[in-house]
């Protein structure tokens, strides 16, 4: 097997327009962290899930970076949203986090959600997982939570979630690769993605994945008139999203047209 290119300290922007920015790099980077604009409005991420993806036959894919359970997501994704005792970066306060793979009381202390939700994608399919176990996975849980930066607005009860957002919390949308994979063994259906985005933000508004993957987030982000960023350490994977964006920014232009 050989090496992973490993991206540049900072990480290497390979597409960048007035609205999006795609990033070979490494989501730990501290550089990579503080390069993203303040107060962005999503953050909407699906990192690795430490089960050392195997699907016990062969694929057309090797295995996923970050996904041999040695790096601590949580604590992570918890740069991301902004330092504690931070007020002004990172995520803007009161927005919402989507963590797939993930579930609420994971992430709640490290996020800093003030509400938190478990939604379950139903993939209509079996999904990933080791193909020889009788039991395949067809689901994926999601956490959604609202991030509140001050522990005493989070203490009044600030960010708990209102009857507002009441919607069946069970997500059914065709996983893409069933059977003939052709991105990423992880592909997220960007009509999901478009539903969690539609909720929480509004057009103009940033979104952000620092693990994209095949950039399902991405270009679901930029389809609905949101800017969107993203951040991906292999170099293959985020050359795909990197043109994936560009397409999807010439899908929505040729719409604003029409
Ligand atoms: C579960 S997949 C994301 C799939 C994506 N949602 C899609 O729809 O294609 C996780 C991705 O995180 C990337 N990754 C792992 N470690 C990373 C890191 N430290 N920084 C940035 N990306 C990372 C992996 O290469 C992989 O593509």
């Amino acid at each position: 097997m050989s090496t992973p290119e490993v991206p540049p300290v900072g990480g290497e922007v390979l597409y960048e327009s007035s609205t999006s920015r795609v990033v070979w790099g490494d989501c730990r980077d501290t550089e990579v962290i503080r390069s993203v604009p303040d107060r962005y409005g999503l953050l909407c991420v699906d990192p690795p899930y430490g089960v050392a993806y195997d699907s016990g036959r062969s694929t057309t894919f090797t295995e996923i970076e970050g996904d041999d359970g040695s790096v601590d997501w949580a604590s992570v994704l918890a740069e991301w949203v902004g330092p504690d005792g931070t007020q002004s970066r990172g995520l803007a306060d009161a927005r919402h986090v989507y963590v797939f793979g993930y579930r609420p009381d994971e992430l709640q202390g490290p996020l800093r959600l003030g509400g938190s939700a478990e939604l379950i994608w139903d993939k209509q399919k079996t999904g990933m997982g080791n193909l020889v176990h009788p039991w395949g996975p067809a689901h994926e849980p999601i956490t959604f939570g609202v991030h509140v930066k001050r522990p005493s607005d989070r203490a009044k009860g600030g960010g708990r979630l209102s009857a507002r957002l009441r919607r069946g919390s069970v997500l059914s949308y065709p996983r893409p690769n069933g059977g003939s994979a052709v991105r990423h063994p992880n592909e997220k259906p960007v009509p999901l993605m478009a539903e969690l985005i539609e909720s929480s933000t509004v057009r103009g508004d940033l979104v952000v994945d620092p693990c994209a993957g095949s950039g399902s987030t991405l270009v679901a982000a930029v389809l609905l008139g949101r800017r969107a960023w993203g951040v991906e350490i292999d170099r293959a994977n985020a050359v795909q999203t990197a043109e994936r964006v560009q397409a999807a920014e010439a899908v929505a232009a040729s719409q604003m047209t029409c």
